[in-house]
């Protein structure tokens, strides 16, 4: 039971951030640059961002809870066991390694455009730049995450 709720817990995370994600940059972002009053597209984000990083974050903090627990679960490996240089000998070793990598730059870099550069972005037009970029670049490496979970998946076939 508890590996099943893991499971479910951990992939509908994946889906509403990732989706969140994928919505703010290719919904709500080019919808806002329809907007002509600056003021009005910085609130609009300003809004949006707040309501999404809230709900983002618990998916984030469910998603590194999970994880572990399928990973113990599922294939007998505790979260000690991730640098065992054995496991790193094998593709699921790799595979996993590298997850785990792109998980904790996506934590880091989301900490800081969630907690500083976009909460400043709405006072200056190079900070929103560098939020921008930020941002999809967070997009491109959770979507390389999703990738390696499923090749964890198919690694072991
Ligand atoms: C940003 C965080 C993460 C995202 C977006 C993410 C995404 C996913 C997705 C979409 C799956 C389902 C893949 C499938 O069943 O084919 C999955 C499975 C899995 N994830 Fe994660 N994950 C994250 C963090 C973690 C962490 C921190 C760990 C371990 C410490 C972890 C361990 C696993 C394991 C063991 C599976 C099962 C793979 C399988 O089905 O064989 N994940 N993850």
């Amino acid at each position: 039971m508890l590996l099943k709720a893991a499971l479910f817990l951990h992939v509908i995370s994946a889906i509403f951030w990732v989706g969140g994600m994928l919505f703010l940059v290719l919904v709500v972002a080019p919808y806002l640059m329809t907007l002509t009053d600056p003021a009005d597209k910085s609130k609009i984000f300003q809004i949006v961002g707040k309501q999404f990083r809230f709900w983002g974050w618990v998916a984030i903090v469910t998603l590194l809870v999970t994880g572990p627990v399928i990973l113990y679960m599922l294939y007998g490996i505790p979260l000690s066991g991730i640098f065992d240089p054995e496991l790193h000998k094998t593709l699921f070793g790799k595979t996993l390694a590298l997850k785990l990598t792109f998980v904790t730059i996506i934590v880091l870099s989301s900490l800081f455009h969630d907690f500083w550069l976009g909460p400043k972005a709405r006072y200056s037009r190079s900070l929103s730049r560098w939020a921008r970029i930020f941002g999809r670049t967070n997009l491109i490496i959770a979507l390389v995450i999703v990738l390696c979970a499923v090749l964890l998946r198919l690694s072991l076939t």
